[in-house]
């Protein structure tokens, strides 16, 4: 099978009860790592492309990446999403380069405004079979510079207005803000996420899949390796995993996780360079690395809820 969107996907988790992981890809080895781990837990897969992803490594490199990915595993669903996508052109022109999902993230303009490019971009991708994932409310993390966010918690999605939005624009999945953020550094304090926020709107939209992004936990292995090795994360903390399966059997049918990638990655690094200082040869650290990120996935996998859910999201 080639690409899919995340029609099936979506429809199954939410009667079901659990996620699919939607990852970042950035180069070769993060996506075999993430590739090798689906294709033994038998998941659904999201890989998705963010627009540094697609300045670091070309989007070319990393559609070809993905497509020997897809080649070699025929009995996986795998969907191409464009993350974050903040314009109506970059959405369409990724629905012409082959993607099955795009995100349009208009959440820091007006609601009105929102629901418009939104709509926009659900025409043109639907007439060409891929689906739209919008976002509404403000995330923490990247979105800060955007609006100065202090208090996440003023920002939450409001569940009448996600009714009024996905009614008015017509996407696949909304994006809602209920208290993660993007990055390493999501809580000062107790990590809490607002439960009653996605009820609120999974009672009001009845069968709709709502993505959570910044769902990244901040694993304490690859925290203290980084530490330990020379980096300085001491109050790098994630959302708690108990906390992520939580919101899977709800109406969160996507979960997208970077930063747990980027640490796993980087802690191995660390760990090769720290244990043999004349390492020079790449294979030798971004092979642990690699296989590092396998491990976490295939863990990650079980927290979602969707190992083994492959077959039945075809
Ligand atoms: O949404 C945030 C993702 O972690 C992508 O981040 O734009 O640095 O690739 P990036
Ligand atoms: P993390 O930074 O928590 O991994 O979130 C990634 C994300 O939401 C990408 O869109
Ligand atoms: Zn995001």
């Amino acid at each position: 099978m080639g690409l899919v969107t995340t029609k099936k996907m979506f429809e199954m988790a939410y009667k079901n009860g659990y996620a699919v992981g939607a990852f970042n890809v950035n180069n070769m080895e993060i996506t075999q790592g993430i590739v090798t781990a689906i294709a033994k837990a038998k998941a659904p897969l999201i890989l998705q492309i963010s627009r540094g992803a697609r300045q670091y490594a070309s989007m070319s490199y990393l559609k070809a990446i993905i497509d020997v990915a897809v080649a070699e595993n025929p009995d996986i669903p795998i969907s191409m999403h464009l993350d974050h996508g903040d314009t109506v052109e970059i959405c369409k022109q990724c629905v012409d380069d082959g993607f099955t999902s795009v995100m349009i993230d208009a959440s820091h303009h007006s609601f009105e405004e929102n629901i418009r490019m939104t709509h926009e971009v659900v025409e043109y991708a639907h007439a060409h079979g891929v689906v739209v994932e919008a976002e509404l409310g403000q995330l923490g993390g990247i979105e800060e510079d955007v609006v100065g966010v202090e208090d996440v918690s003023a920002h939450l999605t409001d569940p009448s207005q996600a009714e009024e939005f996905v009614e008015k624009s017509g996407c696949d999945s909304l994006a809602v803000a209920v208290g993660t953020s993007h990055g390493a550094y999501k809580f000062k304090t107790e990590p809490k996420l607002a439960f009653d926020v996605i009820e609120e709107i999974g009672k009001r939209l009845p069968g709709y899949p709502l993505v959570m992004h910044g769902s990244s936990s901040v694993l304490k292995e690859f925290k203290d390796l980084i530490n330990q090795y020379g980096g300085n994360m001491p109050d790098a903390m994630g959302v708690p995993e108990a906390a992520i399966s939580k919101a899977a059997k709800m109406a969160i049918c996507k979960v997208n996780i970077d930063t747990d990638l980027r640490m796993a990655l980087t802690a191995k690094i660390r760990q090769v360079f720290a244990e043999k200082p004349a390492e020079f040869d790449p294979r030798k650290y971004l092979g642990p690395g690699r296989d590092a990120i396998e491990k976490m996935v295939e863990h990650k996998l079980n927290v979602l809820g969707c190992t083994g859910k492959a077959s039945e999201c075809k």
